[in-house]
């Protein structure tokens, strides 16, 4: 949460999510080389690894990519958002292994440099059957290594939280060209239709989770963004009655296409913007612990009164100016630059 270097922090659910992991890419390459020296004893072990490394990488960048949409359609899934970053540097790692053992394979015995001879001993660039597929592997590898090599919060702070979601939508630019990859390199090899099938269907669902998430949204934010009264003289906006909302949790609105995020604690009321500063968790679906807005995502912490980290934290959400009449909560739509301290409503005892 700061600019200052911290090494990786390990806890009980980080170590069980790792193992669980490291288990699941060990099961999965033994039996992929356990089945395929039984079922294609032609194949040498190289053959099986460079295909065992390559699947599995690229299995784990669809679960990557399918996390997200599934969190935001159903909260059961975010247990697995937690430490997402870790799937992410095992999958490139995988893509790396792959990427060297099919480099030595295909690539070392001639008198080229095998980096040379990867990028030029193929020039069909017009030719389907024949494409150069292994140059887009390689672009696709450089995303995947600016992304692990910078994945720890020390860069996100670093580069600023824009720079950084930018360059980590590369992921998507990673995947299109690994779909390629795959798609042109069985078409060359001549493999079962049930690979090229495989990633069709692997790119159908990932498109499919992608539009149905962000359609789930767009219905959400329109129920959200009907206020039930016009503004008042001062432009403050009635957005819901305090007893609507559960103590030391939030009740999330959309005003101006904006989501807020408005939060009851100790006898207050306050109101910050929904989207956290490290990777737009949604802070209105957290609590307040300790006095702080405490994201659901990966626990990072805002006051409610200024929407600011504590120290020596550094992250600030923008805040917005909230007025109790009553029982009813209103919101001035327009938000303070982040980090302005608002004075918290006073709910009054009747109100509760
Ligand atoms: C320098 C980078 C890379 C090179 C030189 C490379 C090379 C190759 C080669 C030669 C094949 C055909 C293997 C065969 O048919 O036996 C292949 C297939 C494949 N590659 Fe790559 N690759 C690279 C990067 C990647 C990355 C980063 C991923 C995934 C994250 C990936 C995923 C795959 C997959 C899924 C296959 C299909 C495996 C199969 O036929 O069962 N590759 N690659
Ligand atoms: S998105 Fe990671 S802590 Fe909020």
């Amino acid at each position: 949460m700061s600019h200052v270097y911290r090494a990786v922090g390990w806890n009980r659910q980080k170590r069980i999510y790792d193992l669980t992991l490291a288990g699941g890419v060990g099961l999965y390459l033994t039996l992929f080389v356990g089945l395929g020296i039984l079922f294609h004893p032609q194949a040498t072990a190289e053959t099986l690894l460079i295909r065992a490394l390559g699947t599995c990488a690229f299995l784990l960048l669809h679960i990557i990519l399918m996390i997200g949409p599934l969190c935001r359609i159903d909260d059961r899934f975010l247990p697995l958002l937690y430490n997402r970053r870790h799937l992410g540097v095992t999958m490139f790692l995988l893509g790396l292994a792959h990427g060297l053992f099919a480099l030595f394979q295909f690539h070392a015995l001639g008198t080229l440099n095998p980096m040379v001879s990867l990028l030029i001993s193929n020039g069909s660039w017009g030719s389907l059957g024949q494409f150069p597929f292994q140059s887009l592997g390689f672009a696709a590898l450089i995303i995947l290594f600016l992304m692990a090599a910078t994945s720890h919060d020390f860069w996100l702070a670093t580069l600023t939280a824009p720079a950084w979601k930018a360059l980590h939508m590369g992921v998507y630019l990673a995947y299109g060209l690994l779909v390629m990859h795959v798609a042109l390199g069985s078409i060359q090899a001549h493999a079962s239709p049930w690979l090229a099938l495989a990633v069709g269907a692997g790119f159908v669902l990932v498109l499919g989770l992608h539009l149905t998430s962000a359609q789930r949204e767009r219905v959400d934010d329109q129920k959200m963004d009907r206020p039930l009264f016009p503004p008042d003289d001062d432009g403050f906006v009635e957005v819901c009655k305090v007893g609507e909302i559960a103590e030391n949790r939030a009740r999330v609105i959309c005003l101006s296409g904006e989501r807020v995020a408005v939060f009851k604690y100790d006898g207050k009321v306050s109101a910050l913007s929904n989207v956290c500063q490290h990777q737009n968790g949604p802070l209105g679906e957290g609590r307040v612990i300790d006095g702080c807005v405490t994201c659901p995502w990966h626990g990072y912490q805002y006051r409610p009164e200024n929407g600011a980290s504590p120290p020596p934290f550094e992250e600030r959400v923008p805040t917005f100016r909230v007025r109790l009449e009553g029982d009813r909560v209103w919101i001035h739509p327009t938000p303070n630059p982040p980090g302005t301290f608002v004075e918290p409503a006073t709910i009054l005892g009747g109100d509760l």
